[in-house]
């Protein structure tokens, strides 16, 4: 098998020749090996506007010519890009995209020069990955959660993930910042329902920033398959959430219909799209919102991608996750399952004390409230007594509890009912000490 050398030296005289024969004269600035693309950077010696958009449309021969899938020509800042499928693929592990991620600041791939490519999400309220089956959708957005998480302690990021495919994201099931992956579309809704009614309306009322939380809908087409009203909480989610540090990650098969993502109301707020080869024209310009996004261009590699960010395209070879890398996140997973609160029916509640849950499966005790906050244990606690006993301090973990109490209620006021049952100056102070923690870890960090 020849080595990349060899290829790129046979297609270089393959190109030229294609060019020869079309009568352009095109200089070799540089030829760059990328995770899926050899791209050979050229440009026009005597550029016109016609000569122009004859290099630009000589896509479809060159791949004819190479005998490849596809080649995407775009101009571009650094000269005319010839993007050639390359012999070796190299998509990014979720590690090394973790390393290129700060804060929100996620890198969600590597473009065609092997550079990171980052999306801010205090600028985007809802992400969008699109593309038909096998593509990498769930593994870029793993990667993406992984790089989040990994960058952000527990108490600046959460995240709950739903997913018909519960296997898939199993590994990050007990890692501190997740508070459930949900499997079952009944409690899918219940979480969209809890967000959009309940942690939306008191983050807007909250005077101050909280903590990061990441809703990740891994295949949103099934889930409004099964659960058709999510489309409401979805859109809030998605056109409200960005200013209150509410995230929506959502994988589906299409966009540009209201089966696929919710409808417009959803995908207007969608600012940043991951978009994988499509299998029509149509579908690929319903699923970038652009005329002509050079999806068509894509090959079918796992992990090629277009992302499309404020009517923008760029090239990028999206990440892959591996469980095990998963599994080294901090574990400890939150005991709070904040949707289940109000309507747990009495067998979900029995299933909560014990750490199962039978409808998923994936809702386990935290290992970092590992004991029974009560004498006598959870097993045997009254749902509605108080979780902390109000006659000494909490201790290390349940002051844990107390920050994640805060986090996920947004006010204190609303803190003091649940853990002790009442409100005086002792358990004032010792909820002020456990949120005082967290601000000197944060100036520490
Ligand atoms: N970037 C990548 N590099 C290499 N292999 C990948 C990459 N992304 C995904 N894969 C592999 O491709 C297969 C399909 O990936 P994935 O499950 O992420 O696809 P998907 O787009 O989510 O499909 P579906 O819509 O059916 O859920 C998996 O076996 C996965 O390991
Ligand atoms: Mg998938």
């Amino acid at each position: 098998m020849a080595t990349v050398p060899q290829y790129l030296a046979w297609a270089e005289r393959r190109i030229a020749k294609v060019v020869t024969q079309e009568g352009l004269h095109l200089g070799l600035m540089k030829v760059v090996q990328g995770p899926l693309t050899l791209t050979f950077c050229v440009r026009l010696l005597q550029p016109t506007p016609a000569t122009l958009r004859r290099v630009l449309g000589l896509g479809p021969t060159l791949a004819q010519a190479l005998q490849v899938e596809s080649v995407r020509i775009t101009d571009s800042a650094a000269g005319i890009l010839l993007e050639i499928p390359s012999p070796v693929q190299r998509t990014p592990s979720a590690e090394m995209l973790a390393s290129h991620t700060q804060g929100l600041t996620v890198a969600v791939g590597l473009d065609q020069f092997r550079r990171p490519v980052r999306v801010d999400l205090r600028q985007h309220g809802a992400l969008l990955w699109v593309g038909p089956s096998r593509r990498g959708k769930t593994e870029s957005l793993k990667s993406t959660v992984y790089g989040l998480a990994r960058a952000n302690p527990w108490h600046r990021l959460e995240y709950v993930v739903l997913s018909q495919k519960g296997a898939d994201w199993a590994s990050f099931a007990s890692a501190t910042g997740c508070r459930g992956v949900v499997t079952q579309p009944s409690e899918c809704a219940q979480v969209l329902e809890w967000v959009a009614g309940e942690l939306l309306p008191q983050r807007a009322g909250a005077a101050r920033g909280q903590t990061a939380m990441l809703v990740v809908v891994d295949d949103l087409l099934n889930l409004l398959e099964r659960v058709p009203d999510a489309a409401g909480p979805l859109a809030e989610i998605a056109s409200m959430g960005a200013g209150l540090g509410v995230h929506l990650l959502a994988g589906t098969q299409e966009a540009g219909s209201r089966r696929g993502t919710g409808g417009p109301a959803v995908e207007s707020n969608c600012t940043c799209r991951i978009v994988y080869r499509s299998t029509s024209a149509a579908a690929a310009a319903r699923a970038t919102g652009l005329k002509e996004s050079g999806v068509a261009q894509l090959t079918s590699a796992r992990g090629d991608a277009l992302l499309v960010m404020d009517g923008e395209s760029k090239r990028i070879a999206t990440g892959w996750a591996d469980d095990r890398l998963v599994l080294q996140l901090a574990q400890g997973r939150s005991a709070l399952v904040p949707w289940r609160s109000e309507s747990r029916s009495q067998n979900e509640s029995e299933r909560g004390k014990t750490g199962q849950n039978g409808q998923n499966g994936l809702v386990l005790p935290s290992p970092l409230i590992p004991t029974p906050l009560h004498e006598g244990g959870r097993e045997t606690q009254n749902e509605n007594a108080p979780l902390l006993p109000s006659d000494r301090p909490p201790t290390a973990s349940e002051r844990v509890l107390l920050r994640e109490l805060y986090a996920a209620l947004g006010s204190k006021e609303k803190v003091y009912p649940l853990a002790w049952g009442f409100k005086n100056g002792k358990v004032y102070g010792w909820l002020t000490d456990a949120l005082a923690e967290v601000f000197e870890y944060d100036a520490a960090d």
